[in-house]
């Protein structure tokens, strides 16, 4: 039962050198199942990193957002699948072709290479964008009507899921059915604070609302004993999940 849990919880890779990387990985392997490996570690220190993570025994969710013209997208995804990453995601903001090809591309080699096939998420709209950041570039609808649109998108290009905030989470559940995975950051544990993470949720309400994983990082970071902190908030996956 901790395994599975284990699965539904990401740790934030939110740092910039690769000892410090390497050393959180060893810290947290015991109770946290996938790394997360943004755009600043990833420029930093490349795949070496994503390998790091693996010869831990850690999973890799390689968040570099893609968002280009279909035929470099997939080509990308493709090299991201060769690095045995276990999730990776694009803009979901790049249209139904870029993500059908993506699909077709990651199929075909995962199949000709025998391995499986990573989960392929997508962001819907960024939870740093408001209203008036639409707007701005000239798209004047509410952002929930654009989360949904995007994630239904998603779904109908062949994806497995999206990234999204957890309070999203009901909406996007309820448009895309049951299979949909639905992978959320802003989560925050009642013993952490809340940083500069607005509009959160707990562990618990995040996975009644139809979260399947969780992106956590400065809850457990910043705690007196990450580990234990991990370790908690495994043990409130496991009960929202009923185990
Ligand atoms: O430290 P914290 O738990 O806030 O980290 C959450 C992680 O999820 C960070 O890597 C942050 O960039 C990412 N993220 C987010 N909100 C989004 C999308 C990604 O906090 N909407």
């Amino acid at each position: 039962m901790k395994e599975h849990a284990k699965q539904r919880l990401i740790f934030a890779l939110d740092v910039d050198q690769f000892a410090e990387a390497e050393k959180w990985v060893s810290r947290l392997q015991e109770n946290v199942g996938l790394f997360k490996i943004g755009k600043q570690l990833f420029t930093k220190c490349g795949p070496a990193v994503v390998q790091m993570v693996q010869e831990r025994g850690g999973q890799v969710f390689l968040d570099l957002k893609y968002h280009d013209i279909p035929n470099t997208v997939a080509k990308a995804a493709v090299e991201a699948c060769k690095l045995g990453v276990k999730m990776f995601n694009v803009h979901a903001l790049g249209g139904l072709d870029m993500m059908r090809q993506t699909v077709a591309e990651v199929d075909a080699y995962c199949t000709a290479a025998e391995i499986e096939r990573p989960t392929l998420l997508a962001v819907t709209i960024l939870t740093s964008s408001t209203e008036e950041t639409l707007r701005g570039v000239g798209i004047d609808r509410p952002v929930t009507e654009m989360v949904t649109t995007l994630a239904r998108l998603t779904k109908d290009a062949g994806f497995d899921g999206v990234v999204a905030s957890p309070k999203e989470a009901e909406l996007i559940r309820a448009a895309c059915g049951e299979d949909f995975q639905i992978v959320t950051p802003g989560v925050r544990p009642s013993f952490a604070a809340m940083d500069d993470q607005k509009r959160v949720t707990t562990p618990a309400e995040a996975i009644a609302a139809g979260a399947t994983a969780l992106v956590i990082g400065r809850p457990i970071s910043a705690a007196a004993d990450p580990l234990a902190a991990a370790g908690k908030i495994l043990a409130e996956i496991e009960t929202a999940l009923g185990n």
